[in-house]
């Protein structure tokens, strides 16, 4: 026993994960009379697996439980891919063995001879398996195969633990043996059959489950094809695939690479913590890394979004939909993100009177339905068509008639839709029943044009009537009902655009749409007050609610929101209405799905979805809608408080710059440079703006560098992950730009996607913007040609003054009355 000694030093130095033997004498055959002890392993013949005994407790832990087998030789952590006593561990693993028994059955006993497992092969004979010619190889696939003369016996593949190797089957329907099942480890010390479990649906093969206890916990999509080929990995050179197939009575799903010989480094596991993932191992990081896993989200569990709610997987930030033609059950539950209850048609169905259906295309089709074999597409649009009850369809050719000898896969639902997504690039056409379609269409079309436009006619004319009687001649008002008379400053295409959309709206229904500012409605507060989400009729909004004081009158503040409201530009926020009620002033906007860049930006799991194509959108779209309030609107805005969280994303991710305009409904119409009222964020304020009050345009641009430095980065101004020997990202920005390595600043979770032409052009361009004169900053109108035309050669930036926060904070002026959600983020307002 030349290796016992190895076996124990090894075990002085490993603690955490530790397999027990290093056999000399590694055979990958077990044979008649010799078993396997927990000094001996067999390796399969090209030494990529290995088998044996043993233990993944820690010795902290206590008593140390040992296990029979199988692993990756070569790979040092979580290797372990079949276990034979998962239920039955050994304790004391001396004398332990796994043996051949004369029955020709594989047997481990432990060290009183106690059986722990062992293979039930009913044989006739019970001589012994020398005489049967019985022996037992761990071979090149992973696979522990007892053979005899007659054939295989048993071998492990037909009872998969956890994990699928390639070329591994799960059993996924039952005639004569039971389904098969991938069973979880309980944690990653104890293989024990955990709560998890994935496989067929026992009511419907055509789906698969991963369950909790007896709780369904995620749903495959339903298959729609025989053969699922999954992707083409490079470093292997080789496809992945998922298939059907039918073998004598069952039918089985295959996991399997058309290359053999490379299979041995990717697996599927259903793990301890509910997720079934698809690994690679990957020799160069020496760690598993995901190919696929599921669910990868909340919103991809089992019936989150409730029934007929979809969970819409196209979207940057994975949430729940209500389906086409419905609307949630409980709308203040639904706008705080409590999705169980569901979505209710808006209009009931009236059978045969013109329902038609909606087809949705890129779905994982919902759970619960029935399967009608044999049908053509007409045949089954039929079927759902002439039943009243059915309320959704969808329809696959399997492509071969592997399974039933019917290639048709034609679904019906009776009732309600659950479990339902939305997926990107793949899934299928789903047909939902909805009410009178082929006329709806087009009357909500025309009422969708038609009432805005009639109701905000509505609403001028009695805003005129009022006005024209409460003014009383005052010049101001007059002129501002000059402005709004259709004809006179107004074209008939900004009516048509509904340019005058910015009701008064009501104080009770803004209380009702957001809960009456409920905590759970708050999505995000600052210096100017807190920001509400909310409903109103069909769509959402987003209410704030003004901070007291603003100093304004009520006259004042409806003149000015009035004006701002008529700033229109794709990369401005919309306000959609404004409400005065008693000390309350209220602000509605539309309400964007993506919320702000810093949500993005700052987190470490999000931003490696946002890669720099996005981030130059985002930069550009930026500067416009800055040139749009400093030059190109009739108000000469200056933002005052431009920062990554008031640059709000839409659907698509394209920004839109709020709080504009913020500064004149606090501070009245003011023209003057300077102003006693600071109001801004420390580090985004330009130096003049911050210590002596001043402000310009070029404050904004200023705060626009920033903002510049920070996108490229991911790093805030504030970061305290900077390098300690930088006060600030702009001390850190110039210092790399100045010797030439701008690559070193760029966010490391977009090095795939940045173009360093771009990123460094756009430092440049930051750099140029934080310079300490505001003369020598450029105007936005020059940045928007800077950032669109690469062959405009940019000015030498002068060395920027670096200030460090302190200097802000001990600026005896200013006085802080409010705190945003980031530290660093502080209002001043001076009282006058
Ligand atoms: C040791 O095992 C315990 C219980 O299983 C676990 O909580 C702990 O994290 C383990 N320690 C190490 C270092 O793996
Ligand atoms: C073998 O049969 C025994 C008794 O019926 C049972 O407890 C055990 O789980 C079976 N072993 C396997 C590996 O199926
Ligand atoms: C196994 O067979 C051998 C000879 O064939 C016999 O000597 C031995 O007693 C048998 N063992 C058992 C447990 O039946
Ligand atoms: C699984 O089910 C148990 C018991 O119902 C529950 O406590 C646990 O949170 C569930 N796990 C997950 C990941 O949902
Ligand atoms: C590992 O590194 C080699 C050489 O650097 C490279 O060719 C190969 O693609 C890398 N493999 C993976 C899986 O990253
Ligand atoms: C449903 O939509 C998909 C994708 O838009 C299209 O390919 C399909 O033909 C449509 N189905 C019907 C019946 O029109
Ligand atoms: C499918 O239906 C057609 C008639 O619609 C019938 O002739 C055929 O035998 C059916 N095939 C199977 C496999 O049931
Ligand atoms: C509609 O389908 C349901 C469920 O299969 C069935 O019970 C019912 O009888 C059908 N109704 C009609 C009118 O065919
Ligand atoms: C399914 O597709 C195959 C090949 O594209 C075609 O030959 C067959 O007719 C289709 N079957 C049905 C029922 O549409």
């Amino acid at each position: 026993m030349d290796s016992l000694p190895i076996h124990t030093i090894f075990s002085l130095v490993c603690w955490s994960f530790c397999l027990l033997p290093f056999s000399a004498s590694s055979d990958s055959r077990l044979l008649p009379g010799k078993p396997l002890s927990a000094t001996t392993t067999i390796i399969s013949d090209d030494g990529t697996f290995a088998m044996g005994f043993f233990s993944r407790s820690n010795s902290s832990s206590g008593t140390k439980h040992y296990y029979v087998g199988i692993w990756y030789n070569n790979i040092p952590k979580d290797n372990v891919v079949w276990v034979a006593n998962r239920a039955m561990p050994i304790t004391d693993p001396s004398s332990a063995t796994l043996a051949l028994t004369n029955g020709s059955n594989l047997a481990l006993s432990d060290t009183n001879g106690h059986l722990l497992w062992m293979t039930n092969i009913s044989t006739k004979s019970s001589s012994s398996p020398e005489a049967t010619g019985g022996e037992a190889t761990l071979d090149n696939s992973g696979n522990f195969i007892l053979r005899s003369s007659q054939g295989i016996l048993w071998q492990s593949f037909d009872y998969p633990t956890d994990a699928l190797l390639p070329g591994m089957k799960l059993r996924i329907t039952h005639k004569t043996h039971a389904l098969q099942r991938l069973i979880s480890w309980r944690n990653p010390q104890d293989p024990s059959p955990g709560n998890f479990w994935y496989g067929a649906d026992p009511d419907e093969f055509l789906q698969r489950f991963i369950w909790n206890g007896s709780r369904p916990y995620r749903r495959s999509p339903v298959w729609n094809n025989y053969l699922v080929v999954g992707q083409y990995i490079e470093s292997i050179k080789s496809t992945l695939y998922f298939s059907l197939q039918r073998i004598g009575d069952e039918v089985y799903i295959f996991f399997g690479m058309p290359v053999p010989t490379v299979s041995s480094l990717v697996l599927v596991k259903m793990d301890y913590s509910g997720t079934v993932r698809i690994m690679i191992w990957n020799i160069n990081m020496s760690k598993w890394t995901d190919l696929q896993s599921e669910p990868n989200q909340e919103c991809n569990k089992f019936g989150y979004c409730g029934p007929f709610g979809y969970c819409d997987n196209t979207q940057p930030i994975v949430t729940c939909k209500c389906l086409d033609g419905f609307e949630p059950n409980n709308k203040q539950d639904w706008t705080a993100n409590r999705f169980s209850q569901g979505c209710h048609r808006m209009e009931a169905l009236r059978c045969g009177q013109g329902d038609g259906f909606l087809n949705l295309s890129t779905m994982k089709v919902p759970d619960k339905f029935l399967y009608v074999k044999n049908r053509s597409f007409n045949e089954c649009i039929a079927e759902c068509t002439s039943n009243c009850s059915c309320t959704a369809y969808a329809y696959a050719n399997m492509s071969t008639k592997a399974i039933n000898g019917d290639e048709t896969r034609c679904l019906l639902w009776m009732g309600d839709l659950i479990d339902t997504e939305k997926l990107i690039g793949q899934g299928e056409n789903l047909y939902i029943r909805v009410n009178g379609l082929s006329d709806k269409k087009w009357s909500g079309n025309v009422l969708k044009i038609a009432l805005p436009v009639v109701s905000s006619l509505l609403i001028i004319i009695c805003v005129c009537l009022v006005w024209i009687c409460k003014s009383g001649g005052k010049r101001r008002n007059k002129e501002i009902w000059k402005k709004m008379m259709p004809g006179t400053s107004s074209t008939a295409a900004e009516l048509r655009d509904g340019n005058f959309k910015y009701p008064f709206i009501s104080f009770r229904e803004i209380v009702l749409a957001t809960n009456n500012f409920s905590n759970s409605n708050m999505i995000g507060h600052g210096g100017f007050g807190n920001v509400y989400k909310g409903i109103l009729g069909d769509e959402e909004i987003a209410v704030k609610r003004l901070s007291k004081g603003s100093g304004q009158g009520a006259l004042e503040f409806r003149n000015e929101v009035i004006l701002i409201a008529k700033l229109q530009h794709q990369n401005l926020v919309r306000l959609l209405g404004f409400c005065i009620h008693g000390d309350e002033k209220l602000l509605i906007y539309e309400y964007l799905t993506n919320k702000s860049l810093d949500a993005f930006l700052f987190d470490a799991t999000r931003k490696s979805i946002f890669g720099w194509p996005i981030r130059f959108e985002i930069i550009k779209g930026v500067a416009r809608g800055l040139l749009y309030l400093h030059q190109d609107s009739r108000l000469k805005i200056i933002h005052r408080d431009l920062k990554a969280s008031n640059i709000l994303l839409d659907a698509e991710m394209s920004p839109k710059i709020s709080d504009f305009g913020m500064a004149r409904i606090f501070s009245g119409n003011q023209q003057q440079g300077n102003t006693n009222r600071v109001v801004g964020t420390y580090g985004y304020m330009s130096p003049e703006y911050a210590l002596e009050g001043v402000f310009s345009c070029k404050s904004d641009v200023y705060s626009f560098g920033i903002l510049l430095l920070e996108i490229v980065s991911g790093l805030k101004i504030s970061s305290m992950h900077l390098k300690s020997d930088f006060p600030n990202i702009i001390a850190y920005a110039w210092s790399l730009w100045k010797d030439g390595s701008t690559k070193d600043f760029v966010d490391s979770s977009i090095v795939e996607s940045y173009s360093l032409n771009e990123t460094s052009r756009c430092i440049h361009i930051g750099l140029l913007c934080v310079q300490n004169s505001p003369n020598a900053r450029p105007l936005i109108s020059s940045i928007v040609s800077f950032l669109e035309n690469g062959d405009i050669s940019l000015p030498h930036p002068k060395q920027p003054i670096y200030f460090a926060e302190k200097n802000y904070e001990t600026d005896g002026a200013a006085q802080d009355t409010a705190n945003s959600a980031n530290n660093m983020s502080i209002t001043v307002l001076e009282g006058r």
